[in-house]
């Protein structure tokens, strides 16, 4: 089926997380260097999230860079950076017109001057927008996030802002880049891998996975369609039994 009308409207994710990976198999495996991967990414990053904001989804997020991604190939970071930059600069328009409010997460103080310039160009530029919040993981990592959350926790504990006792999960999540959004209720990973790398550890305790073969350059709007299906197939049970979630809350697996 082609198109979202096999999506129950009533209950979207209201967090679906990505890792775009597979760019640089998919353009190696056609005879092209790994940045035109990179390239035809932004097209599914476009495809992926017109299709996020028509279904209605509150927020995005989407792991186009790691802390670790750092460590490859000068000119592939480069590359990378400067698509950053051209690509920034075009969507802001498109963004706006589709009531789209961009934010960051990662250690952006790692990114060229310029990508920080125009990426707080363009969360000014859009930061009136009520509609799909796009979340993009720049110089992200979660293990990186979390010793962050640490250090600023203890920081606030030594000045006397905070006692220890105080400390719940829902104090520790105020401290993270996430603070503002709800967890992922589903994470999708392209490009045949099945793991994390190091992506939202905290935040998806609970997220329901969704692995695909697929390379990202190859990912559209109907391959989302196909997670948030197998999505809504799913019992989340979030360690009851699948009785006590089915009886006498109707839908609740999916609030
Ligand atoms: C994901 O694609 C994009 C980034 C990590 C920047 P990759 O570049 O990791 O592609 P593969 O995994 O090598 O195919
Ligand atoms: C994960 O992809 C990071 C992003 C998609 C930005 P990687 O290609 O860096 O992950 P590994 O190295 O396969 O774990
Ligand atoms: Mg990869």
């Amino acid at each position: 089926m082609g198109d979202m009308e096999r999506i129950n409207l009533e209950q979207l994710p209201r967090h679906i997380a990505i890792i775009m990976d597979g760019n640089g198999r998919w353009a190696e495996e056609k005879g092209h260097d790994r940045l035109y991967g990179h390239f035809k990414g932004v097209e599914s990053v476009r495809a992926v999230v017109e299709a996020a904001a028509e279904l209605g989804i509150k927020h995005l997020t989407l792991y186009a860079f790691s802390t670790e991604n750092w460590e490859r190939p000068e000119e592939e970071v480069t590359g990378l950076m400067t698509l950053l930059v051209d690509t920034i600069k075009k969507e802001v328009p498109v963004l706006n017109k589709n009531n789209i409010k961009l934010h960051v997460i990662g250690d952006t103080n790692m990114l060229p001057d310029k990508v920080q310039k125009e990426l707080k160009k363009a969360i000014a530029d859009t930061a009136q927008n009520t509609g799909l919040n796009l979340i993009m993981a720049l110089s992200y990592s979660a293990r990186w996030e979390l010793v962050e959350a640490a250090k600023r926790l203890a920081t606030e504990v030594k000045k006397g802002k905070i006692i220890p006792e105080e400390i719940n999960q829902s104090l520790f999540s105020a401290y993270l880049t996430t603070e503002q959004f709800p967890d992922p209720e589903l994470l999708i990973r392209t490009g045949g891998e099945q793991r994390i790398s190091n992506f939202l550890l905290f935040q998806i305790a609970y997220a329901e996975l969704y692995f695909t073969q697929l390379r990202w350059p190859d990912f559209g709007k109907n391959d989302l369609y196909d997670a948030v299906v197998d999505y809504q197939a799913r019992q989340r049970r979030f360690g009851k039994t699948g009785k006590q979630v089915t009886h006498g809350a109707p839908g609740n697996q999916h609030s």
